[in-house]
């Protein structure tokens, strides 16, 4: 066989287009075929010739010259199928697909397994940011005990922005929108469904053990405010969008996305705008951070472009190519429920300005055996109202929430606004 490996690319949209121009760097790679949704479409791509396009995905999934299918569609419907055809076809695996990987790895690597193929996906967590790699290789001698990652773009965007202008959520998503940082239907971003898919991923490399994504607990942003923000501030901390992942004393695995007040003592509070970064702590390396770009064509691409390069190397050499990089656990983790964690919370609460009210939430936080690090209220709102804010130590979530139930039924309090768990 001659050494030029060739490629099958599956969708030519932002990510795509970046693969393909910069492959093109590239003379041991050929682009053979591509698939796109309109054949018609303008585009402005160096080299491209339009003999190569084709509506049929499926026919370059059974196309015999192609030795890698690179899929940059993205969703369920039709990468699975497009995927698990190609796998036994016997092609090598590029995708840049988290929610495939996430809710369908497990079938697709026993699949890869069967037909000795390899499934790369470097692209899928943190964009150009290397992180599947470096855990699978050189981080491979390493026991990892907890992974805390800021992995949306978007989310990280609006919350930056909302700190700078003092502003409330609505308006800074609308302008994220309009500025094309956010998408028409924001959901999967601002709800935390795309970290929960990138954490799930991570943690399941991490640790070594499959991670069932439906079951990770996520909270989105869209419940943050502007005094949120200003209460962090005053007391040393940001507010992020954090993706965890931690093994427990008992093995069990913690896995949960949800904002997070962010002691400005860590690095990771400084990851700001459309940046992401993993922090990784684990024996022996001890603490690592990596960051950069999450997102966009070309920081995809690179991300692509390697994992297809990896792949060329080896492919007309050996039957077997990058085995440390195929996928080799199976055992499912145990995942802890959110209500057996322990975390410090940031409380804020809406109450009427009466005598005693701050020393009845004390009172509830010690009934429920939460051990406040600070109380306090900062004068009277317009409506004569009381704004209370409590920061607790180390507390189990389950009395947290027995206890904001306690603070919601009490009849001097109007309600508890917002519950935000801490990172020191
Ligand atoms: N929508 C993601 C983000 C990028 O905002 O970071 C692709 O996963």
């Amino acid at each position: 066989m001659d050494n030029i490996v060739k490629v099958g690319l599956l969708g030519l949209g932002t990510v795509g287009s970046g693969v393909f121009k910069t492959l093109s760097n590239f003379d041991n790679v050929e682009v053979t075929k591509i698939s796109v949704s309109n054949i018609n479409k303008k585009r402005n791509i160096e080299g491209l010739s339009q003999e190569i396009l084709t509506t049929d995905s499926m026919s370059i999934v059974n196309n015999s010259d192609i030795d890698i299918i690179v899929e940059v569609i993205g969703g369920i419907n039709p990468a699975f199928d497009l995927i698990t055809t190609a796998i036994k076809n016997k092609k090598h695996i590029v995708t840049a697909n988290k929610e495939l990987i996430a809710k369908h790895g497990e079938e697709i690597f026993e699949l890869a397994k069967k037909f000795n193929v390899s499934v790369l996906y470097e692209a899928a967590v943190a964009g150009g940011i290397p992180i599947i790699m470096p855990i699978k290789m050189a981080l491979a001698g390493n026991k990892i005990s907890k992974i805390a990652g800021i992995l949306n773009g978007t989310t990280n965007f609006i919350l930056t922005k909302m700190t700078n202008e003092k502003a409330d959520f609505e308006p800074i998503l609308k302008e994220a929108q309009e500025l094309g940082y956010a998408e028409a239907d924001p959901t999967g971003d601002i709800q935390g469904y795309d970290a929960a898919y990138k954490i799930a991923i991570l943690a399941s490399l991490a640790f070594g053990k499959r991670i069932d994504s439906s079951l990770i607990y996520r909270e989105g942003i869209d419940n943050i405010s502007a005094v949120d923000i200003e209460y962090a501030d005053d007391m040393g901390y940001k507010i992020k969008l954090i993706a965890l992942a931690q093994i427990t004393e008992n093995d069990k695995v913690d896995v949960r996305v949800h904002p997070m007040f962010v002691s400005k003592k860590l690095p990771i509070a400084y990851i700001d705008g459309v940046l992401n970064a993993i922090y990784l702590k684990g024996h022996p390396v001890g603490e690592v951070m990596f960051s950069g770009p999450g997102a966009g064509e070309f920081p995809t691409a690179s991300s692509v472009v390697g994992d297809i390069l990896a792949l060329a190397e080896e492919i007309p050499y050996t039957d077997n190519p990058l085995p440390m990089l195929k996928c080799k656990h199976e055992e499912k983790a145990e995942q802890l429920d959110i209500k057996h964690t322990e975390n410090k919370y940031y409380i804020r609460v809406s109450a009427q300005n009466t005598p005693g009210v701050i020393g009845d939430l004390g009172c509830i936080c010690g009934r429920n055996k939460i051990n406040l690090s600070s109380i306090f209220q900062k004068g009277i709102l317009a409506d004569g109202s009381a704004r209370v804010v409590l920061l607790t130590e180390p507390s189990k979530e389950e009395a947290v929430q027995k206890a904001v139930e306690e603070m919601n039924a009490h009849s001097q309090v109007k309600q508890v606004m917002n519950v935000i768990r801490v990172m020191d």
